[in-house]
């Protein structure tokens, strides 16, 4: 299922916030906008004395047209002040608090406007914020019980430092129950590659990366100083390839891509060797380009570019491929249009992502942990080879070089407690499941990863809308909340619809603070079919928006310190051999980056190389992830200040560019 849907019909522009209100009432205290100065002045005038009747008559007409020109006066007042009133400098509105009025938007911040992202130049600072006891809002239980209900939710999120250590203790024990054991939840796939580079690598490769709502082809000039180029081609994967009946439809569709990018890309490259092939010549060595095949899903690897697939996860379902090596699946596509490319080596892209970042990163110490926290989650990681037994006493597996004493081990974390004894469940993770298309298993990323957050936060919102007194996304007249128009939901929201809210709406909500919450009122106005929102029904949705995206955080962290635990870095930082380290280099890699909080000697630095929207684009991920790290005993605030995290952006097309690298040498015999 991909992640963005189609960009909704625009609707016309909502009328601009309304800025005068003649009913009297109450604002929460928590509303963002000051008082409206007009409430005194529309009060009626004191009646006249009683006199005669014609007297009586006559001052009435003059006391009538009097007032009229009074009242003309007091409006066009009232409409001058509250024209300059948000001009005003800052400092003279301070003089003015107890009667200044601040619009819910100005007119150049429309829901549509990219101008929002600008601050509201209309809304007061936060020592310029008064306590409201105006007229907008006169059912003030009704909101109160909106803010209850919203902390509900919220707290059913909750994952506390208790439970974040009990569920780290099961992994550890799963980690090595599946080293030892097949068919475990925790896979613990042997990936057949034995060392990480050192950055001094060298050469063009190719590679391929599927794993979720797109392919990319790539091709990288890997420079051999720790840097590289990288040329990249990317498409979505269409929706009804990811469920097709047969497999040769997925690959074939993949090989076509990898035919458009070497006409794009390697035009001499291709044509040549087109050429060659007409005039009955064999492609020779130099010609073939060694293809990295990243296929991030989980796989029972047998040799370095031979993998059957296990299941498929993120929402892929073809049947005929489960059971297949995926790599011969798109050879034979490769072939069938006669592209001079091998594919050379599989990759599950947390492999690539390690891969990368130990190529690109600062200092000697080799990265421990590649993790993925996008579409899906999962880390690979580095492991004694000794301790991987399941390889080891096993007479049917592939060759692989022992010399390294080590191996990178893809543990699928994804699938991590399917049977749930420590991960939390709420009633949204179980309607998920039930509902997706692999129910009772990846029941982790179900609760960490960017095709599910958005989902989970959709049921929840529509669990709160089945409550018809809750004065949520709906109100009954424009009274009733500070846009003073009628807040509605239209029936055909995509919040009604399976998968109808992008994870990337958590995001904007953790990025929004306030006061008005202007982005998620326009998100829920531009892409969710919610008009005239209020602050406060923002309010709720980010604050249950947030809990999913902490606890999210605080699971991925779960598997960070099992790993970082179980391997014993916390001990032994340099337990992990690098190539440079085997072969006596030291490339010219860069500085290391302080982790900010105080010096930490460089080998005691524990390296980890993440990639994937989440913790690209989720405000405050990572701290999140920090705080969980620091509740573990094992790591505490010591260890967590030595775990270095850094981005590892593309990961899997470079790390499946060195994988293959190091298996065309295998290959060709160098
Ligand atoms: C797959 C993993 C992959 C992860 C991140 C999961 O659904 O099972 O193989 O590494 O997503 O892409």
């Amino acid at each position: 299922m991909p992640l963005h849907r189609p960009a909704r019909r625009q609707e016309p522009d909502p009328a601009p916030a309304k800025t005068i209100s003649t009913t009297a009432g109450e604002l929460p205290a928590k509303a963002n906008c000051a008082p409206n100065p007009r409430q005194a002045v529309l009060k009626s005038p004191p009646a006249p004395p009683s006199t005669s009747p014609r007297r009586r008559r006559d001052t009435a007409r003059s006391l009538s047209s009097t007032h009229a020109i009074f009242s003309v006066l007091v409006v066009l007042l009232v409409l001058a002040a509250q024209f300059l009133a948000p001009r005003l400098p800052h400092e003279l509105l301070k003089l003015s608090k107890t009667t200044q009025h601040w619009r819910a938007a100005s007119p150049e911040t429309t829901p549509r406007d990219p101008l929002l992202f600008k601050n509201p130049p209309t809304c007061p600072r936060p020592d310029q914020q008064v306590e409201f006891k105006g007229t907008f809002y006169k059912e003030h239980d009704r909101s109160m019980a909106l803010v209850e209900q919203a902390k509900r939710v919220s707290n059913e999120f909750d994952f506390d430092a208790d439970h974040v250590r009990k569920a780290v203790k099961e992994f550890i024990r799963e980690m090595d129950e599946g080293l030892h054991t097949t068919g475990t939840e925790l896979s613990q796939i042997p990936t057949y590659v034995t060392a990480v580079p050192n950055g001094t690598e060298k050469g063009l490769y190719m590679a391929v990366d599927l794993g979720g709502t797109n392919f990319r082809v790539c091709s990288i000039q890997l420079h051999g100083n720790t840097t590289f180029s990288l040329t990249q081609s990317k498409v979505a994967i269409p929706r009804e390839l990811m469920v097709a009946k047969t497999s040769t439809e997925l690959f074939s569709f993949l090989a076509k891509q990898i035919e458009a990018f070497l006409k794009a890309h390697h035009e001499d490259h291709y044509f040549s060797h087109i050429k060659r092939r007409e005039t009955g010549d064999k492609a020779t060595e130099e010609e073939i380009f060694n293809l990295g095949f990243t296929f991030s899903f989980p796989v029972q690897q047998i040799g370095i570019n031979k993998g059957l697939l296990m299941r498929w996860t993120k929402g892929f379902d073809i049947d005929d491929a489960v059971g297949k090596d995926v790599c011969a699946l798109l050879q034979t596509e490769i072939d069938a249009l006669h592209l001079p490319v091998r594919v050379a080596a599989l990759v599950n892209d947390t492999v690539g992502t390690l891969m990368a970042r130990s190529y690109t990163s600062p200092g000697k110490t080799g990265t421990l942990l590649g993790a993925i926290f996008g579409t899906g989650t999962n880390g690979a990681y580095v492991e004694k080879l000794d301790k991987v037994t399941k390889l080891t006493s096993s007479n049917d597996s592939g060759a692989y070089d022992k010399s390294t004493g080590e191996m990178i081990v893809n543990t699928e974390w994804g699938s991590f407690d399917n049977a749930l004894r420590t991960l939390p469940n709420t009633p949204y993770d179980t309607e998920l499941d039930a509902k997706s298309v692999n129910p009772g298993i990846q029941m982790f990323e179900k609760r960490i990863s960017g095709m599910f957050l958005g989902e989970i936060l959709r049921l929840a919102i529509v669990g709160l809308l089945k409550d018809p007194k809750l004065p949520f996304l709906r109100d009954e007249h424009s009274a009733q909340n500070d846009v003073h128009s009628t807040t509605q939901i239209h029936d055909d929201s995509p919040i009604y619809n399976q998968w109808g809210v992008d994870t990337s709406f958590l995001s904007i909500c953790a990025g929004d603070h306030g006061p008005s919450y202007q982005i998620i009122k326009q998100t829920l106005d531009r892409d969710y079919g919610v008009s005239a929102v209020s602050a406060e029904d923002a309010e709720a949705i980010r604050e249950i928006a947030g809990a999913i995206g902490k606890r999210a955080a605080r699971l991925a962290a779960v598997a960070i310190a099992g790993i970082v635990i179980n391997t014993g870095r916390l001990n032994s930082p340099t337990a992990g051999a690098t190539t440079e380290q085997k072969e006596g280099i030291a490339p010219p890699r860069g500085t290391v980056e302080s982790s900010g909080k105080g010096d930490i000697p460089e080998e005691d630095i524990i390296d980890i190389g993440v990639d994937g929207s989440l913790v690209e684009f989720y405000p405050g991920f990572e701290d999140h992830v920090r705080q969980a790290l620091r509740e573990v005993e094992e790591i505490g605030e010591t260890g967590e200040k030595r775990i270095r995290i850094g981005i590892a952006k593309d990961g899997s097309g470079v790390g499946a560019a060195l994988i293959a690298l190091v298996a065309g040498r295998v290959a060709t015999g160098n």
